[in-house]
Protein backbone atom coordinates (compact mmCIF):
# COMPACT_ATOMS: atom_id res chain seq x y z
CA UNK A 1 0.00 0.00 0.00
CA UNK A 2 2.96 2.29 0.44
CA UNK A 3 5.80 1.78 -1.75
CA UNK A 4 9.40 2.67 -1.61
CA UNK A 5 12.65 1.60 -3.63
CA UNK A 6 13.78 -0.76 -1.06
CA UNK A 7 10.83 -1.68 1.52
CA UNK A 8 6.69 -1.09 1.70
CA UNK A 9 4.68 -0.92 4.30
CA UNK A 10 1.23 -3.29 3.93
CA UNK A 11 -0.88 -4.83 6.58
CA UNK A 12 0.40 -7.25 9.04
CA UNK A 13 -1.57 -11.20 8.73
CA UNK A 14 -2.77 -12.83 11.69
CA UNK A 15 -0.20 -15.56 10.64
CA UNK A 16 1.97 -13.80 10.68
CA UNK A 17 1.81 -13.66 14.84
CA UNK A 18 4.86 -15.68 15.10
CA UNK A 19 7.40 -13.22 13.67
CA UNK A 20 6.34 -10.54 15.97
CA UNK A 21 6.28 -12.30 18.98
CA UNK A 22 9.85 -13.69 18.45
CA UNK A 23 11.25 -10.00 17.76
CA UNK A 24 9.29 -9.02 21.01
CA UNK A 25 10.89 -11.46 22.99
CA UNK A 26 14.48 -10.53 21.37
CA UNK A 27 16.76 -8.56 24.22
CA UNK A 28 18.62 -6.77 21.05
CA UNK A 29 15.60 -5.44 19.51
CA UNK A 30 13.80 -4.30 22.87
CA UNK A 31 16.95 -3.13 24.32
CA UNK A 32 15.49 0.76 24.19
CA UNK A 33 11.92 0.09 24.87
CA UNK A 34 10.02 -0.82 28.12
CA UNK A 35 8.77 -3.84 27.48
CA UNK A 36 6.26 -4.55 30.31
CA UNK A 37 5.27 -7.89 31.30
CA UNK A 38 5.72 -11.18 29.22
CA UNK A 39 3.30 -12.28 27.38
CA UNK A 40 3.15 -15.98 26.89
CA UNK A 41 3.71 -17.27 22.66
CA UNK A 42 0.31 -18.97 22.31
CA UNK A 43 -1.43 -16.16 24.25
CA UNK A 44 -0.17 -13.51 21.62
CA UNK A 45 -0.55 -15.68 18.69
CA UNK A 46 -4.36 -16.68 19.72
CA UNK A 47 -4.67 -13.11 20.49
CA UNK A 48 -3.71 -11.71 17.18
CA UNK A 49 -7.10 -11.81 15.25
CA UNK A 50 -8.76 -10.51 17.63
CA UNK A 51 -6.72 -7.29 17.37
CA UNK A 52 -8.55 -4.15 16.34
CA UNK A 53 -8.31 -3.09 12.58
CA UNK A 54 -6.14 -0.21 11.33
CA UNK A 55 -7.89 2.93 12.36
CA UNK A 56 -7.14 6.43 12.13
CA UNK A 57 -6.61 6.32 15.97
CA UNK A 58 -3.95 3.80 15.82
CA UNK A 59 -2.32 1.92 12.89
CA UNK A 60 0.03 -0.64 12.57
CA UNK A 61 1.92 -1.85 9.14
CA UNK A 62 4.66 -4.48 8.54
CA UNK A 63 7.67 -3.46 6.63
CA UNK A 64 8.57 -5.88 3.76
CA UNK A 65 11.47 -5.97 1.32
CA UNK A 66 10.85 -4.98 -2.22
CA UNK A 67 13.54 -7.22 -3.51
CA UNK A 68 12.17 -10.66 -1.52
CA UNK A 69 8.56 -9.59 -0.30
CA UNK A 70 9.89 -10.76 3.72
CA UNK A 71 8.31 -9.53 6.63
CA UNK A 72 11.10 -7.63 8.41
CA UNK A 73 9.56 -5.22 11.47
CA UNK A 74 6.84 -2.96 11.75
CA UNK A 75 5.84 0.52 12.13
CA UNK A 76 3.16 2.26 14.18
CA UNK A 77 1.23 5.41 14.29
CA UNK A 78 -1.32 5.47 17.37
CA UNK A 79 -2.75 8.03 19.93
CA UNK A 80 -3.58 10.07 17.24
CA UNK A 81 -5.25 13.45 18.78
CA UNK A 82 -7.94 14.31 16.39
CA UNK A 83 -8.11 18.08 17.53
CA UNK A 84 -4.66 18.69 17.32
CA UNK A 85 -4.09 15.91 14.23
CA UNK A 86 -0.88 14.85 16.45
CA UNK A 87 0.34 11.00 16.32
CA UNK A 88 3.10 9.10 17.98
CA UNK A 89 5.24 7.17 15.87
CA UNK A 90 7.20 3.64 16.71
CA UNK A 91 9.43 1.71 14.71
CA UNK A 92 11.50 -1.50 15.08
CA UNK A 93 13.39 -3.96 12.53
CA UNK A 94 12.67 -7.62 14.33
CA UNK A 95 15.48 -9.19 11.54
CA UNK A 96 18.45 -8.10 12.96
CA UNK A 97 20.75 -8.59 9.39
CA UNK A 98 18.31 -6.10 8.17
CA UNK A 99 20.03 -3.23 10.09
CA UNK A 100 21.80 -0.39 9.00
CA UNK A 101 20.53 -1.30 5.03
CA UNK A 102 18.52 2.12 4.91
CA UNK A 103 15.47 -0.14 5.44
CA UNK A 104 14.43 1.94 8.43
CA UNK A 105 14.98 5.11 6.64
CA UNK A 106 13.04 4.66 3.98
CA UNK A 107 9.93 2.71 6.15
CA UNK A 108 9.85 6.46 8.13
CA UNK A 109 9.65 8.26 5.62
CA UNK A 110 6.77 6.24 3.71
CA UNK A 111 5.34 6.27 7.27
CA UNK A 112 5.61 9.98 7.14
CA UNK A 113 4.26 10.47 3.97
CA UNK A 114 1.16 7.96 5.22
CA UNK A 115 0.58 10.18 7.50
CA UNK A 116 1.01 13.69 6.58
CA UNK A 117 -0.29 12.91 3.11
CA UNK A 118 -2.83 10.19 3.72
CA UNK A 119 -4.35 10.95 6.99
CA UNK A 120 -4.19 14.65 6.97
CA UNK A 121 -2.32 14.74 10.11
CA UNK A 122 -0.04 18.13 11.34
CA UNK A 123 2.76 16.68 13.15
CA UNK A 124 4.27 13.48 14.06
CA UNK A 125 6.09 12.73 17.10
CA UNK A 126 8.52 9.99 18.28
CA UNK A 127 10.29 8.91 21.74
CA UNK A 128 13.61 8.08 21.76
CA UNK A 129 15.95 6.80 24.10
CA UNK A 130 19.00 9.20 23.94
CA UNK A 131 21.84 6.57 23.24
CA UNK A 132 19.61 4.81 20.67
CA UNK A 133 22.23 6.11 18.36
CA UNK A 134 20.62 4.71 14.81
CA UNK A 135 17.00 5.27 16.06
CA UNK A 136 18.51 9.05 16.26
CA UNK A 137 19.94 8.96 12.88
CA UNK A 138 17.02 7.52 11.17
CA UNK A 139 14.31 10.50 12.67
CA UNK A 140 17.23 13.20 12.05
CA UNK A 141 17.58 11.84 8.41
CA UNK A 142 13.62 12.41 7.80
CA UNK A 143 13.78 15.47 9.36
CA UNK A 144 12.51 15.49 13.20
CA UNK A 145 14.04 17.16 15.54
CA UNK A 146 14.45 17.34 19.14
CA UNK A 147 11.52 19.30 21.16
CA UNK A 148 12.79 17.74 23.98
CA UNK A 149 13.40 15.09 26.72
CA UNK A 150 12.05 13.48 29.98
CA UNK A 151 15.55 12.81 32.18
CA UNK A 152 15.84 9.19 33.59
CA UNK A 153 12.96 7.74 32.59
CA UNK A 154 14.28 4.51 30.95
CA UNK A 155 16.53 2.02 33.00
CA UNK A 156 18.25 -0.37 30.70
CA UNK A 157 21.02 -2.73 32.47
CA UNK A 158 20.86 -0.73 35.29
CA UNK A 159 22.09 2.59 33.60
CA UNK A 160 19.20 5.38 33.48
CA UNK A 161 18.48 7.00 29.91
CA UNK A 162 16.86 10.16 29.18
CA UNK A 163 14.23 9.95 26.54
CA UNK A 164 13.97 12.44 23.93
CA UNK A 165 10.52 13.57 22.41
CA UNK A 166 11.13 13.98 18.60
CA UNK A 167 8.57 15.95 16.34
CA UNK A 168 8.41 16.33 12.66
CA UNK A 169 5.45 18.74 10.70
CA UNK A 170 4.05 18.92 8.00
CA UNK A 171 5.13 21.63 5.93
CA UNK A 172 8.45 20.60 7.12
CA UNK A 173 8.52 17.22 5.84
CA UNK A 174 6.87 18.37 2.49
CA UNK A 175 9.58 20.76 2.12
CA UNK A 176 12.43 17.92 3.03
CA UNK A 177 10.23 15.03 0.88
CA UNK A 178 9.85 17.05 -2.15
CA UNK A 179 14.07 17.35 -2.36
CA UNK A 180 15.75 13.90 -3.73
CA UNK A 181 17.37 12.54 -1.02
CA UNK A 182 21.23 11.66 -1.25
CA UNK A 183 21.00 8.81 1.09
C1 LIG B 1 16.38 1.93 14.72
C2 LIG B 1 16.18 1.07 13.49
C3 LIG B 1 14.69 1.06 13.10
C4 LIG B 1 17.01 1.64 12.33
O1 LIG B 1 16.76 0.90 11.16
P1 LIG B 1 17.92 0.65 10.10
O2 LIG B 1 17.30 0.01 8.91
O3 LIG B 1 19.04 -0.06 10.75
O4 LIG B 1 18.31 2.17 9.77
P2 LIG B 1 19.06 2.73 8.49
O5 LIG B 1 19.95 1.68 7.92
O6 LIG B 1 18.06 3.35 7.58
O7 LIG B 1 19.90 3.93 9.12
C5 LIG B 1 20.65 3.72 10.29
C6 LIG B 1 21.51 4.94 10.50
O8 LIG B 1 22.02 4.89 11.83
C7 LIG B 1 23.42 4.97 11.78
N1 LIG B 1 23.91 4.20 12.91
C8 LIG B 1 23.77 2.89 13.15
N2 LIG B 1 24.36 2.56 14.32
C9 LIG B 1 24.85 3.71 14.81
C10 LIG B 1 25.57 4.04 15.98
N3 LIG B 1 25.86 3.11 16.90
N4 LIG B 1 25.94 5.33 16.17
C11 LIG B 1 25.63 6.28 15.27
N5 LIG B 1 24.93 6.02 14.12
C12 LIG B 1 24.56 4.75 13.92
C13 LIG B 1 23.80 4.38 10.46
O9 LIG B 1 25.09 4.80 10.07
C14 LIG B 1 22.70 4.95 9.56
O10 LIG B 1 22.94 6.30 9.22
P3 LIG B 1 23.60 6.69 7.81
O11 LIG B 1 22.70 6.15 6.74
O12 LIG B 1 23.62 8.18 7.84
O13 LIG B 1 24.94 6.05 7.76
C15 LIG B 1 16.67 -0.40 13.74
O14 LIG B 1 18.03 -0.36 14.12
C16 LIG B 1 15.87 -1.11 14.83
O15 LIG B 1 14.80 -1.61 14.56
N6 LIG B 1 16.39 -1.13 16.09
C17 LIG B 1 15.74 -1.81 17.20
C18 LIG B 1 14.40 -1.16 17.59
C19 LIG B 1 14.52 0.32 17.88
O16 LIG B 1 15.43 0.76 18.56
N7 LIG B 1 13.54 1.09 17.36
C20 LIG B 1 13.47 2.53 17.58
C21 LIG B 1 12.71 2.85 18.83
S1 LIG B 1 12.57 4.60 19.12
Amino acid sequence: MSNGATVRLRPIEPAEAEAHWRWNNDPEVMRWFSTGFPVSRTRFIEGYADRPPNSFERTVLGIETVHDGRLIGLISLGDTAHEIGSADFDIYIGEKECWGKGYGTEATRLACRFGFDTMGLRRIQLWVADANAAAIAVYRKVGFVEEGRARRTLRVHGVWHDMVLMGLLDDEFAALDAVPSAD
